[in-house]
């Protein structure tokens, strides 16, 4: 078996081969019962290992190349078993533009425990290497950043990590094994949030993480079991049974955010589009050499005389609310929403403008989903004539 979308499907065996069930039961049980005080178990205990979860860790680690995955009560329950490997006195590199929970965890939770960190841009590689230093470990980051969507090559990456001799920690989350797998670039360990493409249906808050080899394996196993952040069965189920269409939600997601953008392109109420599908960029470069696809998110911005605000609030089919990668189109308005802790300046610094909107496609028909925005378009430029009526009275 060797496609992967006959994998998606057919990936894992079933382990209950009893009722023909073609799918892996959800077992709820938090014990398992020995045969006698001598017998050997497989499972004893739910936290230790469950075999509804094992099966999704296995599906992710076959996706992935990896030899070991582990399934987490969130994606940030996962970042934080991989970060856990590190130790007082230890230093990561991380990317600027990380998501800001992880950024959190690092900056107010790991380094009151002793790490210490760099943030650096992983694009520019002389910056990469000149920070790392004797005690660095670990280069942490994201191949594709929300909400501009800059792309950084992993295979670069990992070749300054591996000759530092520090490992690559790749946030997958954005592009899935479907359209990117870093072990095979060189990373070491993958995470991701699942509940966005892998679980895909926003039903489900879960994170992965898979490791290239058994050591890095055992090291967070070892931290899975330890802190116990594992993932319900019922929500492995779900991760599960979203994972077997990823490739088809995604190829949907991919078409219409090509159409969208097409559309949006053809607009005098768009000022600047981003999506490494748009060629003629570095970021486009990157992801056509890496990539086998540029994703379902886009975001844009919006011409200074269009209010962004009563564009949001006038979508109608496109919800407005934050997370990504489900069968619905969702949109945001960073500044005002994922990333409005940030100080303006620091906001404005990251290229996030009142104006940037982001849109992650999902898999709805392109035309409703182009009707929407047209809609939105009219009732944002109406409201700011208003607006600008309004002031050239007073
Ligand atoms: C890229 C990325 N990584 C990690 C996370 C955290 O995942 P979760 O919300 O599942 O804890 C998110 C959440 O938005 C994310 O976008």
């Amino acid at each position: 078996m060797t496609g992967f979308n006959t994998k998606l499907i057919h990936g894992q065996n079933i382990n209950d081969n009893q009722t023909g069930a073609v799918n892996v039961p959800v077992y709820t049980s938090s014990t398992y019962a020995y045969p006698d005080i001598n017998g050997k178990v497989r499972w004893d205990y739910s936290r230790s290992g469950n075999p509804t979860r094992e099966y999704l860790e296995k599906q992710i680690a076959q996706l992935e190349h990896g030899t070991n995955g582990f399934a987490f009560a969130s994606g940030m329950a996962a970042i934080h078993a991989a970060f856990s490997i590190f130790k007082d006195g230890d230093h990561v590199l991380i990317g600027d533009q990380i998501y800001g929970g992880t950024y959190r965890l690092i900056n107010d939770y790991f380094q009151s425990r002793g790490l210490t960190f760099t943030s650096v841009n992983t694009q520019n590689l002389e910056e990469v290497e000149a920070a790392i230093q004797p005690n660095t470990k670990a280069i942490y980051f994201e191949p594709v950043t929300n909400p501009l969507l800059h792309v950084t090559s992993v295979r670069a990456i990992a070749e300054i990590a591996k000759k530092h001799d520090i490992l690559t920690i790749v946030d997958n989350t954005f592009l899935t094994p479907y359209l990117q797998q870093p072990l095979d670039l060189g990373a070491d360990i993958v995470v991701h949030s699942a509940t966005k493409y892998l679980g895909g249906h926003s039903d489900v808050i879960a994170g992965l993480v898979v490791t290239k080899n058994e050591e890095l394996g055992k090291q967070i196993y070892f931290i899975q079991n330890a802190l116990g952040g594992v993932l319900s069965p019922e929500n492995a189920n779900l991760v599960r049974r979203g994972i077997q269409t990823l490739s088809v939600r995604m190829d949907r997601q991919q078409e219409n955010a090509c159409k969208l953008i097409d559309f949006l392109n053809s607009r005098e109420e768009v000022a600047t589009i981003h999506y490494p599908g748009v060629e003629g960029s570095h970021d486009h470069e990157v992801a056509a050499e890496e990539c086998d696809g540029f994703g379902g998110v886009f975001s844009f911005e919006l011409a200074d005389d269009v209010d962004a605000t009563e564009f949001v609030n006038s979508l109608q089919l496109i919800r407005l609310a934050v997370s990504l990668g489900a069968v619905e189109s969702l949109a945001e308005l960073p500044y005002e929403m994922s990333h409005a802790e940030l100080p303006v300046a620091e906001r404005l610094a990251a290229g996030i403008t009142p104006q940037l909107i982001r849109i992650s496609v999902g898999i709805e028909d392109a035309e409703d989903l182009i009707g929407d925005l047209k809609q939105a378009l009219a009732s944002a430029t109406r409201r700011q004539n208003i607006h600008v009526l309004k002031r050239s009275l007073a």
